[in-house]
């Protein structure tokens, strides 16, 4: 047996009476999600920089160990970076960027035209085409300054109506947006010639949620084949992935497999880009009850176990469409810091231990 001096048996037993849940934890290795989809595709989390101390030190372990790839939450949305004509804020963007390149970790922008988080004057005293300038502008100067930096971008977001019915799901049902309305339905294929404009190389994507299943994935098929024919140089949907327990029947397991299939079929990637599976509550896009701030109900035991298994269905079906899938990106990176923290989303829990979740997603890799 070591012999401790009594200085260090104290400082040992002290440590040991006050953390020992954390010490036990620390000393079993921590499954890595990364590294069990090595070469399969890119394991993304979603954070932001906001000041330089934002993350202690044991996030930024798991931040390290368990992703590749990084999207900013927030700061390169378009009323954050960009929130009046002549105001541009780089700085968190900029510290994003420069702790993926210490690290090797990949970058994703996200996202250059959406309904919400847009500065009002884009729209002012606009015309189409004073819009449409405004835009192309905010495009070069944006994906221009990241260029070779970020590996794609979100180009629109959310650009579907929810819900539809049978009429609905035969059109593209484009939301009412100020985007629609100040420059029409081909805003869209205006922004992906912008960003191509900006940069030749960076995957440029269009992003929503539950465009997976129902009446808004017909619409969503409507869509990419108008933009398709229209030349938008667009190479990869993405699908969100806000999914809550009650949301993941049977049935939409398989709509979310055929859905790839579906976007496969009309050669694009799909990536899915903001994933979380709430234990509670329902899915989708919209910010509803149990966000941040909201005290959440401590999970039970079966709920965990719900929530492992949903995860590595999930997983499954990515892995059965590796060949189109190439990233999927957790939409934060423990459940305190999630835009659901009141539902418990994601991997690892409110304090950053692993849920077992994690233990499940990493079994469901391909060995
Ligand atoms: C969310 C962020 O997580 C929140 O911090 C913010 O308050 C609102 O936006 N779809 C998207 C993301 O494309 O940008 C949203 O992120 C979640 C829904």
């Amino acid at each position: 047996m070591t012999k401790l001096s009594r200085r260090s048996f104290l400082a040992a037993s002290t440590a040991a009476a006050f953390v020992r849940p954390r010490r036990a934890a620390a000393a079993v290795a921590l499954a890595s999600v990364k590294e069990a989809y090595r070469g399969v595709f890119l394991i993304g989390t979603a954070l932001d920089f906001r000041r330089p101390d934002e993350f202690d030190a044991a996030e930024l372990a798991i931040i390290t160990s368990q992703f590749n790839v990084i999207t900013p939450e927030n700061s390169m949305k378009p009323g954050p970076i960009h929130p009046q004509e002549d105001t541009w804020n780089w700085a968190q963007p900029e510290a994003l960027l420069d702790f993926c390149g210490k690290n090797a970790m990949k970058t994703v922008g996200h996202c250059l035209v959406w309904h919400s988080q847009t500065g009002a004057w884009f729209f002012e005293g606009a015309s189409r085409e004073i819009a449409l300038q405004r835009l192309r502008s905010h495009i070069a100067t944006l994906v221009g300054r990241f260029k070779g930096r970020v590996i794609g971008w979100d180009v629109v977001n959310e650009a579907i109506n929810d819900g539809g019915n049978d009429t609905t799901a035969a059109t593209e049902n484009l939301r009412d947006t100020r985007w629609l309305q100040t420059v029409g339905p081909d805003f869209l294929t205006q922004a992906f010639r912008f960003a191509r404009e900006a940069d030749p190389d960076v995957a440029l994507h269009y992003n929503d949620y539950s465009i997976e299943s129902g009446f808004k994935h017909q619409s969503s098929l409507v869509l990419l084949k108008r933009l398709i024919a229209d030349g938008a140089p667009i190479t990869t949907v993405g699908i969100q992935g806000h999914w809550s327990l009650t949301g993941l029947t049977p049935e939409r397991y398989q709509q979310i497999d055929e859905a790839i299939a579906h976007y496969k079929a009309l050669k694009l990637k799909v990536a899915i880009t903001e994933l979380d599976v709430t234990l509670s509550g329902a899915g989708g896009g919209q910010l509803g009850g149990g966000g941040r701030g909201t005290p959440p109900p401590p999970p039970t035991a079966e709920q965990l176990q719900a929530q492992a298994e949903a995860y590595a269905k999930l997983f499954g079906i990515f892995v059965k469409h590796r060949d189109a899938v190439n990233r999927v990106t957790f939409w934060g990176l423990h459940d305190r810091r999630s835009w659901r923290s009141g539902q418990s989303p994601l991997a690892f829990d409110r304090d950053g231990k692993p849920k077992p979740a994690l233990d499940a997603i990493v079994a469901a890799a391909p060995k």
